[in-house]
């Protein structure tokens, strides 16, 4: 099992992550538990900015904000010097209410309403990726309204296939996002844009898909993109000064997952774009913007359960359930996703028993880890999940009514609350019992 950042494992046997002993953490914060490691999410922001700065390519690194979107997370990423991804009000919300400067936002998204685009107009985000012709519409009446100019990226469907899961592949023509190459709607997307007056058309975007491991992808996309701007630039005057290809960088859930370093990805897709744009006459070279959101927080996080129950089938399989599940970790249901885990209080001892771990919730298909090797585990004992910083908690849900578990980042032998537990009231909060339904007996 390869720990990482601050992981290590104590003289007591027990995990330890920023300096804090994980069993302490379960006993003052409670399982399911979401444990940061600050410094390793500081160091992945540090390792594409100085990837960038090596390549003397200039460059802006936004997180993708949709991997995990807390106050305390923009804060972080916000003093690492990065920009920011969001979609939705609420990730702008978040970021705005953590101080995160605006004009390092990015607003995102294939179907912003008119209110969204509105806030963020109004909150002066630094730039919009623009997905399709009606939100090109909407944009411009909000910006014509509030009498300002907005910049905007137009988000290409590159038609390359990234090789990953289906779900999370989003380069291919056949997609829901931007506007694609094939047909011509990005060449009319661009021309388009370039005539509203209350657009300043700063450049491009795309986004491959996502968990990619290698860099063919990104190279063809830059090619594609570098076609179309010397197309855009005869066509409208207009030249881009930014091209951004999004995030997708992968990373190692397991053993048996490859991903590249960070920097061989930053190089390979600074050389892509050099290469593409500089083949174009006299095109001076756009800045390069990518969207990290996985690369940067997945491997940081690890997931804290507590083992409850067991279930021997004879000949079969042995079931231990945790306290959380698909409530807190949807993917192994939604991708098949696979894991690595060890007993947090039981570290050192050998791992000679093959379980498949279970979630609490009322289906079936609830299973976090098939054939998981740990030291034949009890009722109580602690189960870390590695890799759970990407993905989880921001797809968290209440299903069966659980409660969204608490989020600490720990640093230095410290914890602090980012997020704190769901309350049961928390739970009911927004429940409404209208007044014919309340204080009535049986029917
Ligand atoms: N930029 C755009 C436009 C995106 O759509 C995404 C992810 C990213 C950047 C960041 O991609 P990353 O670097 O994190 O791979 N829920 C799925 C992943 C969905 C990705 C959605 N878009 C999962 O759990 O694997």
């Amino acid at each position: 099992m390869r720990l990482r950042g601050t992981s290590r494992i104590n003289e007591r046997g027990h995990l330890e992550i920023g300096g804090c002993d994980v069993t302490e953490l379960a006993r003052v914060y409670g399982t399911p538990l979401y444990i940061y490691d600050e410094a390793l999410i500081r160091q992945k922001c540090r390792e594409f900015v100085d990837a960038f700065r090596s390549s003397g390519v200039p460059f802006q690194v936004a997180y993708a904000s949709k991997a995990f979107c807390t106050m305390a997370m923009c804060r972080v990423v916000a003093e690492e010097g990065l920009s920011l991804d969001v979609v939705s009000e609420g990730e702008l919300y978040t970021a705005l209410r953590a101080g995160f400067p605006p004009e390092r936002i990015h607003f995102h998204g294939n179907n912003k309403s008119p209110d969204e685009i509105d806030m963020a107009v109004g909150a002066r985000v630094g730039c919009f990726v623009v997905d399709n012709f009606y939100e090109m519409e909407v944009l411009c009446d909000v910006a014509r309204r509030r009498g300002v100019k907005v910049r905007v990226l137009l988000r290409v469907a590159p038609g390359v296939e990234a090789h990953t899961h289906e779900y999370v592949m989003t380069g291919q023509t056949d997609t829901k996002f931007g506007f694609d190459l094939e047909s011509g709607a990005a060449d009319r997307a661009l021309e388009e844009a370039a005539r509203m007056e209350t657009m300043e058309v700063v450049g491009v975007h795309a986004h491959i898909g996502s968990q990619i491991f290698e860099t063919a992808g990104f190279r063809a996309t830059a090619e594609k993109l570098g076609q179309l701007a010397a197309r855009a630039r005869e066509r409208t005057g207009v030249t881009f000064s930014v091209v951004n290809v999004g995030g997708g960088f992968g990373i190692r859930y397991t053993e048996e997952d490859r991903p590249l370093a960070v920097s061989d990805y930053i190089r390979a897709v600074t050389d892509a774009v050099r290469t593409a744009f500089g083949r174009i006459e006299g095109y001076p070279l756009p800045e390069v913007w990518v969207e990290p959101g996985r690369s940067v927080v997945g491997e940081a996080g690890t997931a804290l359960y507590t083992i409850g129950s067991w279930k021997e089938i004879p000949g079969i399989r042995r079931y231990v359930a945790v306290d959380g599940g698909m409530a807190d970790n949807p993917r192994p249901a939604l991708y098949g996703a696979r894991y690595e885990a060890i007993l947090a209080n039981r570290a050192n001892e050998p791992a000679d028993t093959v379980v498949t771990v279970a979630g609490k919730c009322c289906e079936s298909g609830d299973m976090l880890i098939r054939d998981c090797r740990l030291p034949d585990p009890r009722p109580g004992d602690l189960l870390a999940v590695f890799c759970s910083g990407a993905y989880q908690y921001s797809m968290a849900s209440n299903y069966n009514r659980l409660r969204r578990p608490a989020v600490v980042f720990v640093r230095d032998g410290a914890a602090d609350v980012v997020v704190k537990r769901e309350t049961l009231d928390d739970v009911v909060g927004n429940d409404v019992l209208p007044e014919r339904l309340k204080g009535r007996g049986p029917a």
